[in-house]
């Protein structure tokens, strides 16, 4: 098939790791005989540096004319000023805004010979696969936000939560979708007991999975417990569905389950309006069986890994590049429909962690570790070889 993917490296480590999920693009383009035009386009700081805005119209037009966008990471110290008028994140926020993202999916699951770098132990983590969807385009993100000044010159500050039944029913039918293909178990996540917005979202998340999804298992649980949950009982969850800040927190906190957060791939898709027609037939039917399978109703797709951009360690070759190759397979399955390309890329990594090329975020002490593009060239010359 033909494909055009815009990659957006953005700040930090963000260069460092897309660099690699490039080089296991073109491995897959050779093995299966595709050809991938691959784009580059400018956000966060970069974009900020470059044009003054952290969200240039070029990128959107880029992104609009792809069939999908493989993204790194945005921000760094250089760009932190809490009163600066343009801030890298706005880029982020921004994009997803514009291409309809309203789904993130990000899976957590723990390769064996990972589970000595997790905090948990591992009898905890026998077991874990879980897919928390995140709804990424409303709630307190979004809301409006701003500062007053009191006649005593004390000043305050507000973001507003708001989600529309709309919202919520999308976010909601769309795990559900993925929980049928799963362990057919939806655990929403909210705080109803105080939130007038978490009871909106479990009155419309209660109706749409009874009279739309009577088969697949819905339990209701507050944040503050889903926290302890996903430490306790971290094998009990299939899939998580929740708002836009809770999913932000939980999900950070559920990557250490997988020993690092370098481990955690993500997909960001919408509905299928305003884009290119589907390049290939193979999507509509693909991806039955995967980890995470697509709803029909979505395409366009965003896909990063779900670690920030690190400036510490930007450019020192020493970050883990696996989370944007797993975005890689995700974005080939979900995006392009093609699953035997995706399965390749996430066997390749499999093996490549298998014969030790692991950077030093997942190593166990005194483990011989690998550089950035030593471990990606260990991925694509396994997805060559097949
Ligand atoms: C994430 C990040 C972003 C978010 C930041 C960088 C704006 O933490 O993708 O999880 O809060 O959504
Ligand atoms: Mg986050």
């Amino acid at each position: 098939m033909q494909a055009v993917i815009t990659t957006i490296p953005g700040d930090g480590i963000g260069p460092d790791v897309v660099a690699e999920g490039v080089r296991v693009l073109q491995a897959v383009a050779e093995r299966f005989g595709h050809t991938f035009e691959i784009r580059s386009a400018l956000l966060g700081g970069a974009a900020i540096d470059a044009t003054g805005t952290a969200l240039p119209e070029e990128t959107l037009r880029l992104c609009r004319e792809s069939d999908a966008v493989l993204l790194g990471a945005v921000g760094g110290p250089k760009w932190d000023n809490p009163e600066a008028k343009v801030r890298p994140e706005q880029g982020l926020l921004g994009i997803r805004k514009a291409l309809g993202l309203f789904a993130n999916l990000r899976p957590v699951k723990l390769h064996p010979r990972l589970v000595a770098t997790s905090p948990l132990r591992p009898e905890r983590l026998e077991g874990v696969d879980m897919l928390v969807v995140r709804e990424l385009t409303g709630g307190i993100y979004f809301g409006e936000k701003g500062r007053d000044r009191d006649a005593d010159g004390q000043e305050s500050a507000y973001d507003a939560c708001t989600y529309t039944t709309g919202e919520i029913e999308r976010v909601v039918r769309a795990a559900a979708t993925l929980a049928r293909g799963r362990r057919g178990k939806l655990t929403s996540v909210d705080k109803a007991n105080v939130l007038e917005t978490s009871r909106l979202w479990r009155s419309v998340t209660t109706r749409v999975m009874r009279e739309e999804f009577p088969d697949v298992q819905i339990e209701h649980v507050l944040v503050d417990a889903c926290a302890m949950y996903l430490i306790s009982r971290p094998a009990s969850f299939d899939v998580i569905v929740t708002e836009n800040m809770f999913g932000d927190i939980l999900t950070d906190e559920a990557s250490m389950l997988a020993g690092s957060m370098g481990m955690l791939p993500s997909a960001s898709l919408g509905a299928t309006t305003d884009h290119r027609p589907p390049t290939t037939e193979a999507g509509v039917s693909a991806n039955q069986s995967s980890v995470v399978g697509r709803p029909s109703s979505m395409r366009i797709g965003l896909y990063e890994p779900i670690h920030g951009s690190a400036p510490d360690i930007a450019g020192r070759g020493i970050a883990n590049p696996l989370a944007t190759i797993l975005s890689v397979a995700l974005l080939l399955r979900l995006s392009l429909g093609l699953e035997a390309e995706a399965n390749a890329v996430e066997a390749a990594v499999n093996a490549a962690v298998d014969a030790g090329y692991i950077t030093g975020d997942i190593a166990a002490p005194g483990e011989q570790t690998y550089t950035t593009s030593e471990v990606g060239a260990a991925v694509a010359e396994r997805v060559r070889a097949g």
